[in-house]
């Protein structure tokens, strides 16, 4: 699914470091992804990653000058490392070679960039880039791992080919993947210090080890949701049915098959301190499965028989959870396809929750589009047709909104 969620980075002042590395090129088209997102861009680069790109393809990208040197005097007061980095939003250096890091670890300021993000009084994010031995090398885990406790942002790297031939950790993220990170990053934080679990996909019940029942939910809503909650602060763990879906970045998944588990997962995920203060039930859960799923492949057999399932309830996760003495706050999901509000405000009285949402329309299972209906206590509100992540993203504002404080 295409992430558009980014209009976090609307009106933001991003400053771009290029260092020295091959993948100096994806920086220019990070830059202009940026752009895309309604950021305003200024790119500084150190000396090295001029070797890789021109200056000139960041100025025309950006329609700014780029900034190479700390003796540059463009700026009127000479100080362009503080100028530069006071008026932006953030930092995000990429590619970060293990020399930046090196640097950035030890607080040394002997180029521009280096200086900048010592000066700097906005958050600074990395994304690494270099061979897998220069990444495994402990020293630049111990320059990572300081970063980090500086609260330094690390984006990256992953694992993959890399220019040098050899295939390993090291490679930096794409720029759409890099522009996701930063868009989260800068998104406001009401669920900060909060615990979120979810459940979300389909459930696959087996007939026998090659056949099962299952449905046509495709995840994207819960996982987008998922997501969203992160961006918002909170920690996250996902209990998904089968789907092909990444894991969203940061967030703990938990893969499960059957309603069975998937309830087992929730409750031991309820059970593990510390206390979740939110239920997110996205999952389209198999509300039957067959009594006794056969140990062997069922035969088609020369006569016209075909077999016979009997079936039994499988638990209902949510109005489960919803019991406990320990009840986090609960949000469940409803497909109805008529009379919306009164069959959801009895269905969210049935299953004991605060907050029930609605899809708007029945065929939203794998669309990227989607349209709701909450229905709290007081009544309904409409979240007006829009992708799956800019949903969750105002989805998850009204669950932080009403969420009671710890
Ligand atoms: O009863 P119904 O399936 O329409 O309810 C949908 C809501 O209940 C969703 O939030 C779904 O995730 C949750 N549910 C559940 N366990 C079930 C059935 C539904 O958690 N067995």
């Amino acid at each position: 699914m295409c992430y558009t969620a980014r209009m976090n980075l609307q009106g933001k002042r991003i400053l771009l470091g290029v260092t020295g590395g091959v993948a100096a090129y994806k920086a220019a088209e990070l830059a202009r992804e940026l752009q895309r997102a309604g950021a305003h861009v200024q790119v500084v680069m150190t000396e090295a990653a001029t070797r890789f790109v021109g200056p000139v393809t960041f100025q025309a990208l950006t329609g700014e000058p780029v900034f190479t040197d700390q003796w540059d005097v463009r700026i009127a007061n000479n100080m362009a490392h503080i100028e530069l980095s006071r008026t932006a939003d953030a930092i995000l250096v990429a590619p970060a070679t293990a020399d930046f890091l090196a640097k950035a670890a030890h607080g040394l300021a002997d180029d521009l960039l280096a200086t900048m993000c010592l000066a700097r009084e906005c958050p600074l994010l990395v994304a690494p880039a270099m061979n897998r031995q220069m990444w495994l090398h402990p020293a630049t885990q111990r320059n990572v791992a300081r970063l980090a406790a500086d609260g330094v942002a690390i984006l990256g790297p992953e694992s993959g080919e890399q220019a040098c031939g050899e295939t390993g950790m090291g490679r930096m993220l794409e720029p759409a993947g890099l522009v996701d990170e930063l868009a989260d990053f800068l998104a406001p934080k009401p669920l900060a210090g909060r615990r979120v679990l979810l459940t979300a996909g389909p459930t696959y019940e087996p007939i026998d080890p090659v056949r099962g029942i299952t449905n046509l939910s495709s995840g994207k809503m819960g996982f987008a949701i998922a997501r969203a909650c992160r961006a918002a602060g909170a920690q996250v763990t996902l209990v998904a049915g089968p789907t092909a879906l990444a894991t969203p970045r940061g967030v703990t998944r938990i893969d499960v098959r059957t309603a069975q588990q998937m309830h087992d997962a929730v409750m031991a995920a309820l059970d593990a301190p510390p206390r979740t203060d939110a239920f997110v039930a996205v999952a389209a859960v198999a509300d039957w499965r067959v009594a006794s799923p056969s140990e062997r492949k069922l035969k088609k057999s020369s006569s016209h028989d075909v077999p016979k399932l009997e079936f039994v309830q499988n638990p209902d996760i949510l109005a489960t959870v919803a019991r406990r003495a320990d009840a986090p706050w609960c949000v469940g999901f409803a497909a109805e396809s008529e009379d919306l509000e009164a069959n959801g405000q009895a269905k969210r009285i049935a299953k004991g929750v605060p907050l029930l949402v609605a899809n708007i329309g029945h065929e939203t299972f794998g669309r990227d589009e989607n349209e709701l209906l909450l229905i709290d206590e007081h009544g309904s509100r409409r979240l007006p047709r829009a992708d799956k992540a800019q949903l969750a993203q105002a989805l998850v504002a009204e669950i932080a909104q009403r969420l009671p404080r710890p």
